[in-house]
């Protein structure tokens, strides 16, 4: 029997991973063996074949009908920017020091070492009283969130925003928590879908989680680039103390946060008695490849039965993780140093004025772009239109790849999300591009 391997890498990492598909081979005798395993359902149920092999399938039509044409990606939420000398070197240093009889360290604590659980403590949550012992170092928010899906168990209703990162829903679908597509627009039963969209600055009517345990609330929001006031999350934070409901907040895009507002749920009142907060160095360092972030876990937050979540969350952490590479946290501590900060700091300025870039070149062709400012992503509405046919009209004219905005909810359906990660060149050419054929 021989199995054929097909690699198509997609362009957006957050969501749009490699992809490897095999097919069985007949062998000699006409006969393809398998194995008497099921595949598990849930499995089978997830969305993941629909939007994203069919961009990459367009993508890859479109360099073979196109072979000399640069296609710039903007589709991608990669982190492009070479790491600052001060982290890699760091990096380095630990890896090379694991050569040699005294430097060498094997398991470390699962939680993450002391050292980094400190720093990001005092770095992110200064004046919010958030102990270093209530930070739990992970190999990335992404990672995080399917352990927190596994914590709460299948039993629990979910409500997420719309447009939302779809991570939260598809390990909602694999853990048995989301149940089937539910109609055309792909959304799942079992999920509250609560829309943020222009018309209610991107909050949702809270009113329809009224019988939801766990919300996810990503702000600043992938994919639209808004990121909450403090007067949305003091109600979302009220909301869930009244409903008993826990909060998961996403913040792995804060520290793009350009105006006055939270850039944690902990700096609202009350907020560590209902949310959790998954963050990541992926958009903050560049971490995207090394896998580092973390998730805080109040001591506060309790089950309905007075049991303390961080208590399960670290029972979880030692049983499906073991704890973040050294090198990594190596890596994680030095950007958090002073001279570190300040050099990953000035990479997230480096993006955010890519942002600006974009953000000006949609508003001057008279195109309503949302976000950008708070946030490396643009949200541009197309009114009346279908975000595939976007999608498609930039691919063929500009060569540019976005994300039609139906990937991330229904309430994306007349969107696309350009990112504003990328080389400062080909965002100044894909700016050339738009202007082109919008003007
Ligand atoms: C909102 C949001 N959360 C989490 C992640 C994943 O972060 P990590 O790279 O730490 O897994 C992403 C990545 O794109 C994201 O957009």
């Amino acid at each position: 029997m021989n199995y054929f391997l097909s690699f198509s890498f997609m362009t957006c990492k957050s969501f749009l991973h490699p992809r490897v598909s095999i097919t069985a081979q007949e062998n000699e005798n006409g006969k393809s063996y398998s194995t008497k395993v099921a595949r598990n359902p849930k499995m089978e149920r997830l969305r993941y074949n629909y939007l994203f092999p069919e961009i990459s399938a367009r993508e890859l039509q479109h360099v073979t009908e196109y072979p000399n044409a640069k296609v710039i990606s903007l589709g991608i939420g990669d982190t492009t920017e070479p790491l600052p000398d001060v982290v890699a070197s760091s990096m380095a240093n630990y890896a090379h020091s694991l050569s040699t009889l005294k430097g060498y360290r094997g398991y470390g604590a699962e939680q993450g070492s002391k050292e980094l659980r400190k720093a990001i403590s005092e770095t992110f949550y200064k004046d919010m009283g958030i102990k270093d012992t209530e930070v739990f170092v992970s190999d990335g928010a992404q990672c995080d969130i399917s352990r927190l899906q596994l914590l709460f168990g299948s039993n629990m209703s979910i409500a997420v925003q719309d447009p939302i990162f779809p991570a939260y829903i598809d390990s909602s679908v694999i853990i048995g928590q989301a149940g089937d597509v539910e109609n055309e627009s792909g959304t799942y039963q079992n999920v509250e879908y609560m829309k943020c969209e222009p018309q209610n600055s991107f909050f949702p009517d809270l009113s329809k989680a009224a019988s939801t345990d766990i919300m996810f609330f990503c702000s600043p929001n992938n994919p639209s680039g808004h990121a909450a006031t403090y007067e949305q999350l003091e109600e979302l934070v009220q909301f869930a103390q009244k409903n008993g409901s826990i909060i998961v907040y996403d913040s792995a895009y804060a520290v793009y946060i350009t105006e006055d507002r939270p850039r944690s749920i902990y700096e609202i009142p009350g907020a560590k008695k209902v949310a959790i907060e998954v963050s990541s160095f992926s958009k903050i360092a560049g971490f995207t490849g090394v896998r580092l972030g973390w998730t805080v876990v109040p001591e506060e937050l309790l089950y309905a039965n007075g049991f303390p979540v961080i208590n399960d969350f670290n029972r979880i952490v030692c049983t499906c993780f073991n704890g973040a590479s050294r090198i990594a946290q190596a890596g994680g501590l030095a950007s958090l140093s002073s001279d570190g900060f300040k050099a990953v700091l000035s990479l997230v300025d480096y993006y955010k004025e890519n942002a600006e870039i974009l953000l000006e070149t949609f508003q001057s062709l008279g195109l309503r772009a949302y976000g950008g400012i708070n946030a490396p992503y643009l949200w541009v509405h197309f009114p009346g239109s279908n975000s595939w046919d976007v999608f498609n009209e930039i691919l063929e004219k500009t060569h540019i790849i976005t994300v039609p905005g139906s990937g991330f909810g229904p309430a994306g359906k007349e969107f696309i999300r350009v990112t504003a990660f990328g080389h400062r060149e080909n965002i100044l050419e894909a700016s050339k591009r738009l202007r082109n054929l919008f003007s």
